[in-house]
């Protein structure tokens, strides 16, 4: 037997898959054994301290001999890889991880710094500070209480329990009207927009066509997804009001984030957000509802759901990627009536992407209270953190603008034009991670192109600073080496 699974896994805590035929050469068994652990530990498969097993299971896992996999240990205790121990058995050395290779600068060239010290990169939340306890609280109950149909295949709406808790939770917290059979349970925004657009599990066709309007500014990541299953987007101009939603022309739907406008801040006027369901009803199109941050919202002025003013003509799509964390990816779609039926389709016969288990323990999270204390503890350490970056901008670059701060987890500094490109690459090279307004501008939105009009939209020079993601610790020396990277008041 040249592979084997080795499977004396109580031993060594984990499955380790060893393919001798893949080393064989020089030495036969015992040399091919040599370089298979060797490279078991290089790939990382075996991490620093990991235990190996004994001699003997080893031996009959691979049907070789007890002593060449003594020898082979031999060798790789004599050249660093393992340490042998009495009572403690043979374990991976601590420092067997070979050195990563490093970039040198040119002769001459200033070194940038090594990997981003401080990341000041908008889209993650504190990710020190997802409620482990409540979770596993929520996740011990769901359990207990869970029949037994649930661990068999799953709805593709969702759980009753999750789409319950979610109809009673989005009325109070955003002001959406819905039922619990106008929800359907997703993975995220991501996966919302390929249920709408087609191309979900391989299907072709979608529950909408394009093209599709968005916000001159926005993620790429969507834009190029949309693009992937061949919906067209148009850029949408923006101003101080939001998206110019009156040079919506023969779209059949617009995506907008409506409560925060991604990235630039500022929420949908209220006349617009009227007037952008008028449009809808009066052409039979959609209004997609990225709800990405709504629950954070610093001025006590909540602005709620578009979705509350024409349910039959918003899809309102939240996730918990910024209220928890990206990893968790449960999201929902409250669906007009006509949508549900194309959309559950579009899921196929049985839940494929979102967790019946997470499902269980986000509504148990939610209909207990431990939701909305996390969201608000949240709040409290978001606007702090916002109310820091305002201090250290006021204090040391008085002259930069800060714009979008009254809700979300990143703001938009504006920057003198033309200096929005040297002063990301100069935080770049001072270990700050961060982008320009740029990365998030459409492709098409200078030379725009709504269906109807020859509106362009002229460029800003702006940085996004996500202020949610360094570990509290590390925020205050981000802020500072933030400041350090703006340009200079233009008469300094
Ligand atoms: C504009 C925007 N929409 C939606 C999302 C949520 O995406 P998802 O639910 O796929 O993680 C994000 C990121 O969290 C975002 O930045």
């Amino acid at each position: 037997m040249a592979e084997s699974w080795v499977n004396s896994a109580e031993r060594i805590g984990a499955d380790l898959h060893l393919d001798l035929a893949a080393h064989d050469g020089a030495g036969g068994r015992r040399a091919a054994l040599a370089r298979a652990l060797r490279e078991a530990v290089r790939a990382g498969r075996l991490a620093p301290g990991t235990r190996l097993p004994p001699y003997r299971s080893l031996a009959a896992d691979l049907g070789v001999a007890r002593n060449t996999v003594a020898d082979a240990y031999a060798e790789l205790v004599a050249e660093g890889w393992l340490t042998a121990r009495q009572g403690s058995g043979t374990r991976v050395a601590e420092r067997a991880r070979p050195a990563r290779r490093t970039e040198r600068p040119s002769r001459g060239a200033p070194a940038p710094a090594r990997g981003p010290r401080h990341d000041l990169r908008q889209g993650t939340p504190d990710a020190s500070a997802f409620p482990r306890a409540a979770w596993l609280a929520s996740c011990r109950r769901a359990l207990n209480r869970a029949p037994n149909e649930v661990f068999g295949p799953g709805d593709p709406a969702g759980r009753i329990e999750l789409r319950e808790a979610l109809t009673e939770y989005l009325a109070r917290a955003r002001g959406v009207r819905t039922r619990p059979d106008r929800i359907v349970i997703c993975s995220g925004f991501a996966h919302a927009l390929r249920l709408l657009f087609g191309q979900d599990r391989g299907a072709p066709g979608g529950v909408l066509r394009g093209p599709l309007a968005v916000e001159g500014y926005g993620l790429e990541f969507h834009r190029e997804l949309l693009a992937a299953v061949g919906v067209r987007t148009v850029p949408l101009p923006l101003d101080e009001d939001g998206a110019r939603v009156d040079l919506l022309a023969r779209e059949r739907a617009v995506l907008l984030t409506p409560a925060h406008q991604f990235p630039t801040g500022g929420p949908l006027h209220a006349e617009r957000r009227a007037a952008v369901t008028d449009w809808a009803r009066a052409r039979g199109a959609v209004v997609i509802e990225d709800d990405y941050d709504g629950e954070f919202r610093y001025d006590r002025k909540p602005v709620g759901a578009v979705q509350g003013l024409d349910p039959e003509h918003v899809v309102f799509v939240g996730s918990v990627s910024k209220s928890l964390s990206p990893a968790v990816r449960l999201g929902w779609m409250v669906l007009p009536e006509r949508l549900v039926g194309g959309v559950l389709a579009a899921k196929g016969e049985r839940e494929a992407s979102a967790s019946v288990l997470d499902q269980l323990s986000l509504a148990d999270l939610i209909a207990s209270g431990a939701y909305d204390r996390h969201v608000r503890r949240m709040r409290q350490r978001y606007r702090s953190r916002r109310d820091r970056l305002v201090a250290a901008l006021a204090a040391h670059a008085p002259h930069v603008e800060v714009t979008g701060v009254a809700a979300g987890l990143h703001a938009v500094l504006r920057l003198p034009p033309g200096t929005e490109r040297s002063t990301v690459k100069a935080a770049t090279w001072q270990g700050v991670a961060l982008d320009g307004l740029a990365a998030f501008r459409h492709p098409a939105a200078t030379q725009t192109a709504t269906a109807a009009t020859q509106t362009a939209m002229p460029a800003r020079d702006g940085l996004v600073v996500g202020y949610a993601t360094p570990p509290e610790h590390a925020y205050e020396a981000a802020l500072e080496a933030l400041c350090q990277v703006l340009p200079p008041a233009p008469d300094a």
